[in-house]
């Protein structure tokens, strides 16, 4: 089972802090399963995994093949909701060397459209020079500048080097079912495509084939991740006790720490391979609770590297922040710290002890110093990294934010404030429909 443990937060907040947000905690999961909250028409991420369409499954593992079978990588183009699910799970379950390890059963996975870089596109571009690549393009409105710059110089590239036919076999979009260039690209273009649900917004989409398709190409068991969510979806629900549901618990505890003034959340991890799975979490939280002024600002940390940068301020700043850590009980690997007769680097006290060890008496000393230090502390043990408990953690995390959310009093499932910086860039741009703006803008910066 994936635990919760919240023993290291009651030094500072009482037990009664959290049993007086129960009754609100209950309520947003009855708005959340009635839809009769603010947002709801964005909840259809709630019942993904017990509900779905066993058609659409066979479908993703269908194309995944066809990729899997002609493409020696893989460019999943998307940003934000349209790519770290994926690329969180992808990261979670494969070799730490993956971008180094030639693995003759699986295509390379890369990501492009996600940042506007030109020295990132000229890298990525030459990388795939001569090699037998596909691209999975996915964007929810379809029109978004990153991804859509991006997917213009592969499908380019894409074509030149395998020839139009060729290239259509390996270009996938994942888009809405109607609207957004992306639509009208692939139905023109006669792409396999897949649609991504109008209730199912982008950071709550990774069971949907924005996540799924590029977990199943990269090799991975998407019917496992789905089984995991499900179960947590059924252990989450009203109907079960308060203590027993770990979103329930989840987010009562870091409510209770906000309104004991910790206004920032830092999620931990002790194994690189999550290093996604927090950039995941940050926008999953982030975008979810920020606004009308409000919101716990989600922080993240990989520990113990992070430690020698970011330890001080933990342990020492202002005591304004609470940490959640997510401790994986089993990892897959064993290695043992050898013997050394000369004992020259002093650390024959390790030897003979498996590296984990090591590290989980880093993340209990770490957990330890941290409470010392004023840091209120959450813990979360997920058994290990497969494809079932990381769905597990997956749907946790989700249901979590929505219940937080309608507790913090703000709609979980929007996000008003992402648009600012696009009017300003097309506006820069001379985008056209924009040229009010544009003046607007131009007398502002030439004052
Ligand atoms: O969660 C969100 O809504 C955003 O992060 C979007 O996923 C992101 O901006 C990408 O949008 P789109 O899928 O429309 O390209």
């Amino acid at each position: 089972m994936i635990k919760i443990d919240i023993s290291q937060i009651l030094k500072f907040i009482g037990k009664d802090d959290i049993k007086a947000l129960e009754p609100e905690i209950q309520e947003s999961i009855l708005k959340l399963e009635n839809g009769n909250g603010a947002g709801n028409d964005f909840i259809g991420w709630m019942n993904l995994a017990s509900k779905t369409d066993a058609g659409l499954i066979d479908a993703i593992e269908d194309t995944a093949k066809i990729l899997r079978e002609n493409c020696e990588v893989v460019v999943v183009a998307g940003i934000g909701g349209s790519y770290l699910g994926s690329r969180a799970v992808i990261e979670a379950l494969s070799n730490s060397l993956a971008q180094l390890v030639q693995d003759k059963n699986n295509p390379q996975i890369l990501f492009a459209g996600h940042n506007i870089s030109e020295d990132y596109l000229y890298e990525l571009t030459e990388y795939l020079k001569g090699k037998r690549f596909g691209v999975i393009n996915i964007s929810k409105s379809g029109t978004t500048t990153e991804t859509a710059l991006a997917f213009r110089l592969l499908k380019k590239q894409c074509e030149d080097q395998r020839g139009k036919a060729d290239a259509r076999k390996v270009i996938v979009a994942i888009t809405d079912a109607k609207r957004g260039a992306a639509r009208v690209c692939a139905d023109k273009e006669g792409y396999r495509s897949f649609i991504i649900p109008d209730n199912v917004g982008g950071r709550f989409s990774v069971l949907t084939p924005v996540g799924l398709l590029p977990i199943a190409v990269a090799g991975f068991n998407i019917r496992e991740l789905i089984k995991g969510a499900a179960e947590m979806e059924a252990r989450t629900t009203s109907k079960v006790a308060f203590a027993d549901n770990p979103a329930a618990v989840y987010a009562a505890s870091r409510n209770a720490l906000y309104r004991s003034g910790k206004k920032i959340e830092i999620l931990v991890n002790f194994q690189p391979k999550l290093h996604y799975l927090s950039e995941w979490w940050k926008q999953l939280y982030g975008e979810s609770e920020g606004k009308d002024g409000k919101g716990i600002f989600p922080a993240s940390v990989d520990f113990s590297t992070d430690l020698h940068s970011m330890g001080q301020w933990i342990q020492e700043g202002e005591r304004t922040i609470f940490e959640t850590v997510i401790s994986v009980d089993k990892v897959q690997h064993k290695v043992l710290v050898p013997s050394d007769d000369e004992n020259l680097d002093g650390l024959n006290f390790l030897a003979g002890k498996r590296v984990d060890q090591v590290n989980k008496m880093a993340e209990l000393g770490t957990q330890l110093a941290h409470v010392d230090g004023g840091v209120p502390n959450i813990r979360i043990t997920v058994p290990e990294l497969s494809e079932y408990w990381i769905g597990q953690l997956i749907y946790m995390f989700e249901k979590g934010c929505g219940i937080s959310g309608y507790v913090l009093g703000v709609n979980p499932f929007n996000q008003p404030g992402v648009e600012a910086y696009k009017k300003n860039m097309f506006a820069l741009l001379n985008k056209p429909g924009y040229e009010e703006e544009s003046k607007k803008i131009l007398s502002r910066i030439n004052k």
